[in-house]
């Protein structure tokens, strides 16, 4: 089974693409597509249409088209619900230690990584950065 996964503008300008690709890897999530993008601020509206209410809309969409970031597909088993594990809480204040966000996050909004939290999302987003690239 397939999720969708984005190393974020922060964590890619701190230089911790590597280190999360590889915590990713030692998971045991197979790299099934990968993508160096540098999202408009409408590609960054359309990718989080469902927020589109919330306050820190705005922010978010700056932020996630303020830099180059790295769009992956991933593949293993119960791949939606071990990535979140993996990524922890979005505030990094919550997040479990050894987690990518209480490693590497600095705040809720630039919490270094976005991971896809249900099948449909996965389904939308996979599809929304590797066209032709399904759920599996
Ligand atoms: P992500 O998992 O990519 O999903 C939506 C993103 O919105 C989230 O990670 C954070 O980057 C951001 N976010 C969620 N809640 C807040 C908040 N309360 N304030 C600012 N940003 C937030």
């Amino acid at each position: 089974m397939r999720t969708f996964s984005i190393v974020k503008p922060d964590a890619v300008a701190a230089g911790n693409t590597g280190a999360i690709l590889q915590s990713l890897e030692a998971a045991g999530f197979r790299l099934v597509a990968l993508r160096l993008v540098r999202m408009t601020k409408a590609e960054a509206e359309g990718f989080y249409g469902v927020h589109r209410e919330r306050p820190f809309f705005s922010s978010l969409t700056d932020f996630m088209s303020s830099g180059p970031a790295v769009v992956v597909a991933l593949e293993r088993d119960d791949a939606i619900r071990e990535l979140r594990r993996l990524m922890g809480a979005t505030n990094p204040a919550d997040a479990a230690p050894g987690t990518v966000r209480a490693r590497f996050a600095s705040s809720i909004e630039r919490n270094a990584i976005h991971g896809s939290d249900s099948p449909e999302s996965a389904a939308f987003e996979l599809g929304y950065f590797f066209p032709g690239v399904e759920l599996g």
